[in-house]
C-alpha cells in the first residue's frame, strides 16, 4: 500500500543554529573546501519596504535589525541591502549623492554599525549595493563637473558637444525612456545617462573615478561589510567614439525605435575593471555579486573571469526570464551547472514581477511557490532570495497612473507600470498595514496580505513560509544538497524535472511536477548504482511513494518530492 504523504512537509529536524550540530556542520563546510558564500543563503532587502521602526511609512535600518531573529530562523546567512546611502530618491536610492554615509530616512551610521554587529552575533553577513555606473546629479562630483568645462571633476562624467542645434551627440537611448543625453545650458554640452537624467554616468575611463569607487568599497569593508552587489555593471563603459547604435525594426515599450545597444553596453573593458575591483575585494576576503543580465550562459561565464579573478557570484538572471516548463528549465540548469563556475540562482528581485505572480496560474499559486523553492533551493550553487518570496508575496501593481511612484511607470503607463508592484511593504501580520508601519506605507499593500503574512504562516504547517524554512534547514544539514554534483534524470519527461544531488555516498533525489496535471514519475537508477535504493522522504508537497518498493513517485499538480536514497 502506498503510504500517502500528500501536502504537508515531512521532516523537521529541530536544530538550532548554535547547536553542536551546527558547529559540526560548519567544520564540514570547511572540510569541503568552500568559501562561506558558497553554502550561504542570501536574502535581498529593499530597505524602504522591509520594516519601519519609526512609523514614517518607510522602512529603515533599525527595522531590519529588529527582524534579524526572523531571518536567522528562516535560514538566511547574508542580507543584501539595496542602496541605503544619501539620495534624492529619484530612483529610490540608485541615485547616490554620497557613497560613504547613510540616508537619514534609513537611520544613522551608528544604526548601520549596530545592524552589522547584531547581524554578526547571528552569523549573518551584510552585503551592500554598489552603484558603480552612475551617481546622482546631486553628488558633489557631478555638481563640480557641471560647474564648468575646466572643473576638476569635469572628466569624471561623459560630456560631449551636440551634433548640431538641439541634436544630441548620437542616437543612444536611456533604458528608462527618451534620449540618453541631457543638454546643460550652463556649459552648452550634453551629458550621458543610461538611466534617468538624474543619474549621470561616471566616466570609467578616467582612473580617478576608478580609484574613488575602489576607495568607497574599502570604506565599507573596514566597517564590516562582507561584500557588494554591483549594480548595472554591463553599462560601465561606452564607445569613446560615440558610434551610433544600429536601429532594429519595431518599437520598444516607450514607443521608441528598437536598438541594438552595441556601443554602450557590455564593452570588454568592463571585465578588466571588475578584475581590478576583485583584487581590492580579495584584500578583505569580500564577495562580489553581479547584476549580470546576459543573453546566454557563455556570456554569464565570462563574468567569473578567465582565472576566477572577476566576480565570485554573477547572478544567473536568465532564469528569471524562463517559463515554468520542465524541458526549458532542465536545459537551462544543465548549461549553467556545466559551465564551470559556482552558480548563483535568483528567481525574483526588485526590478521584475514577483515570482509568485509570474509563475502563478491563479489556481495553484502556493503549490507553485513551493515547487519553485523546491527547484532552485536544491540546485548546486548559491541562491539569492528576495524579501517576501518566502511567504508568497504577490505583485501589487498600481491601478491608476496617479498612484505610480516609479518614474518609468509614469513615463511608460500603461504598457510599463514601473516596479512599485514588486516593492510593496513586507507582510508581517494580518493587521493594519500588514504590521509594516503604524504610519502610512509608502506603497499600498495587497489584500492578499491577510492570508500571506509571516504571523499567520508561522502557525500553518502547510504554509509557503514553513516549506521554505524546512527546505533551508535541509540545505544546511545535508552535504548532498550543499555540495553534491547535479545529475539530471528522465531527461525527456515533458512535465517532471527530476535530478539527483550526490556527494560521496550521500544521494538526494528531487522530483518536481512542473505541470497542472497529476503525474507519475518512474525511475531506473541502475546507472547510478542505486537500483535497489530506498527513499527516505525529506520534504514533500503533493507527493506519494511506496518506500518499500520504490519504483515511482505520484505527484499532484506542481507537487514536490525530496528524499534521501539509501542503498
Ligand atoms: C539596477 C537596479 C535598478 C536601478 C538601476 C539603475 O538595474 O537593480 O533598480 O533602477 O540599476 O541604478
Amino acid at each position: 500500500m502506498l503510504r500517502r504523504i500528500f501536502a504537508a512537509a515531512i521532516l523537521v529536524l529541530g536544530l538550532s543554529a548554535c547547536s553542536p550540530w551546527a558547529v559540526a556542520q560548519q567544520q564540514k563546510v570547511v572540510a569541503e573546501g568552500r568559501a562561506w558564500w558558497q553554502h550561504a543563503v542570501f536574502y535581498e532587502i529593499y530597505p524602504r519596504s522591509f520594516a519601519d521602526s519609526n512609523n514614517d511609512g518607510v522602512g529603515d535600518l533599525n527595522g531590519i535589525a529588529s527582524k534579524l531573529d526572523y531571518l536567522k530562523d528562516l535560514g538566511v546567512d547574508a542580507i543584501w541591502i539595496t542602496p541605503c546611502f544619501p539620495s534624492p530618491q529619484v530612483d529610490f536610492g540608485y541615485d547616490v549623492s554620497d557613497y560613504e554615509a547613510i540616508d537619514p530616512m534609513y537611520g544613522t551610521m551608528k544604526d548601520f554599525d549596530h545592524l552589522v554587529s547584531e547581524a554578526k552575533k547571528r552569523n549573518i553577513r551584510v552585503i551592500l549595493d554598489l552603484v558603480v555606473n552612475h551617481t546622482s546629479d546631486q553628488h558633489k562630483w557631478f555638481l563640480d563637473s557641471k560647474s564648468s568645462k575646466t572643473a576638476v571633476h569635469r572628466d569624471w562624467y561623459i560630456w560631449r558637444d551636440g551634433k548640431g542645434p538641439d541634436q544630441p551627440p548620437n542616437n543612444w537611448l536611456s533604458t528608462f525612456g527618451l534620449s540618453a543625453w541631457k543638454y546643460d545650458p550652463a556649459t552648452m554640452q550634453y551629458y550621458y545617462h543610461y538611466f534617468y537624467p538624474e543619474q549621470p554616468d561616471l566616466n570609467w575611463r578616467n582612473p580617478a573615478v576608478e580609484k574613488a569607487m575602489f576607495d568607497v568599497t574599502r570604506f565599507w569593508y573596514k566597517r564590516g561589510v562582507a561584500g557588494f552587489r554591483l549594480d548595472a555593471v554591463d553599462s560601465l563603459f561606452e564607445d569613446p567614439n560615440l558610434t551610433d547604435n544600429p536601429v532594429l525594426p519595431g518599437k520598444d515599450k516607450f514607443g521608441r525605435p528598437n536598438m541594438e545597444e552595441k556601443y554602450n553596453k557590455k564593452l570588454p573593458e568592463m571585465h578588466t575593471a571588475l578584475q581590478r575591483l576583485r583584487k581590492v575585494a580579495d584584500e578583505y576576503g569580500a564577495v562580489l555579486i553581479g547584476e549580470t543580465w546576459t543573453e546566454n550562459v557563455s556570456e554569464l561565464k565570462e563574468y567569473y573571469g578567465g582565472h576566477s579573478d572577476e566576480l565570485q557570484m554573477p547572478m544567473d538572471l536568465l532564469l528569471t526570464k524562463l517559463p515554468l516548463s520542465a524541458p526549458v528549465l532542465r536545459d537551462h540548469i544543465a548549461g549553467v551547472d556545466a559551465s564551470g563556475g559556482w552558480p548563483t540562482y535568483v528567481i525574483t528581485n526588485h526590478d521584475i514581477v514577483r515570482s509568485y505572480t509570474r509563475y502563478g496560474d491563479g489556481t495553484h499559486n502556493d503549490d507553485i511557490a513551493k515547487l519553485m523553492a523546491g527547484f532552485y533551493l536544491t540546485l548546486r550553487g548559491t541562491p539569492i532570495m528576495y524579501y517576501g518570496e518566502e511567504i508568497g508575496m504577490e505583485n501589487n501593481d498600481p491601478k491608476r497612473k496617479e498612484d505610480v511612484k516609479d518614474p518609468i511607470g509614469q513615463l511608460g503607463w500603461p504598457t510599463e507600470k514601473g516596479r512599485d508592484g514588486e516593492r510593496t511593504p513586507m507582510q508581517w501580520n494580518a493587521g493594519r498595514n500588514a504590521g509594516f508601519t503604524k504610519g502610512t506605507p509608502w506603497l499600498s499593500i495587497p489584500a492578499s496580505a491577510k492570508t500571506h503574512n509571516v504571523e499567520s504562516e508561522r502557525h500553518d504547517p502547510n504554509s509557503v513560509l514553513n516549506f521554505y524554512r524546512r527546505l533551508l534547514l535541509l540545505r544546511k544539514e545535508d552535504s548532498a544538497l550543499r555540495e553534491g554534483k547535479y545529475i539530471a534524470l528522465n531527461v525527456s519527461d515533458p512535465n517532471i524535472m527530476s535530478y539527483l544531488r550526490q556527494y560521496e555516498d550521500n544521494t538526494v533525489l528531487v522530483v518536481l511536477n512542473m505541470s497542472a496535471t497529476k503525474q507519475k514519475s518512474r525511475f531506473d537508477l541502475a546507472a547510478q548504482g542505486l537500483a535497489s535504493a530506498k527513499p527516505a522522504t525529506l520534504l514533500a508537497n503533493g507527493a506519494a511513494v511506496d518506500p518499500a518498493v520504490f519504483k515511482s513517485v505520484a505527484l499532484e499538480p506542481y507537487g514536490v518530492y525530496i528524499a534521501k536514497l539509501n542503498k
